[in-house]
């Protein structure tokens, strides 16, 4: 299972990639406002700047509802960011499938997403979506199961053999991610608050702490400080 950083802060997004940790960067409007305000644009091609190198996937939602402006602004993302990598968002409804079976037949990468059922995605999938974004925590806010919804989206594209990925948004707790990853997720995209808590653990700081105990300079040859065994003997 990828690891996708779910963010449009250069910082972030910078830090996720010097250490090579995230698989792709999904940005959602809200994000975008946050980072650049009226410039949308100007700023997802200085993203893309920083993740050109990688190659990696960069999810970017129609700033729109209404279904007749997606396949314009679709394109105007295209066009402005010239990026192999875009997957362009767009959430899943009745009107949308029809967005996502052109986007698809115009060679967009799609990502059907907030999707919190699982015919939302499947319906997505069958429209011609490479990714469908399920929204675990808002799932869960309403009481639906939604490690079950991921393992029924995520079984039912296998067995169909369909090359939709099955990606999970709306991550709240590290734990939510070890979840999805035994549900059978693609993808889970996190914020980068939540990158930290996937890698560390107290036991590994208190391992550490016991195995500094026992650190010495290293012996390299021709060192002048490197320690001799008789002098580690004497400590
Ligand atoms: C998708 O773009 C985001 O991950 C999602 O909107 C965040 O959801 P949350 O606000 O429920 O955490």
């Amino acid at each position: 299972m990828k690891v996708f950083l779910d963010s449009a802060r250069l910082s972030e997004i910078e830090a996720a990639i010097e250490r090579r940790c995230v698989a792709g960067v999904t940005t959602n409007p809200t994000f975008l406002l946050e980072e650049a305000g009226a410039r949308p644009l100007a700023h997802l091609r200085r993203v893309v700047g920083l993740i050109r190198p990688q190659r990696l996937p960069l999810n970017v939602q129609v700033m729109t509802i209404a279904p007749a402006e997606m396949i314009g602004q679709a394109e105007a993302i295209r066009e402005a960011l010239d990026y192999a990598g875009l997957v362009v968002k767009v959430p899943c409804g009745w009107n949308e499938l029809a967005v996502i079976a052109d986007l698809e037949s115009r060679g967009f990468a799609v990502n059907g997403t907030a999707c919190m059922s699982a015919t939302q995605a499947l319906m997505a999938a069958a429209a011609g979506a490479r990714y469908v974004t399920l929204f675990y925590g808002k799932m869960s806010d309403t009481g639906i199961d939604a490690g079950a919804v991921i393992e029924d989206v995520a079984q039912a594209l296998a067995d169909a053999g369909d090359r939709c990925d099955v990606v999970v948004a709306s991550i709240r707790r590290t734990y939510d991610v070890h979840e999805c990853l035994r549900r059978g997720a693609d993808a889970v995209t996190v914020a980068y608050r939540l990158l930290p808590g996937l890698c560390e653990h107290p036991k590994t700081v208190e391992a550490v702490r016991g195995f500094a105990e026992s650190f010495v300079p290293l012996d390299v040859v021709g060192h002048s400080s490197a320690p001799r065994p008789a002098d580690l003997l004497q400590v």
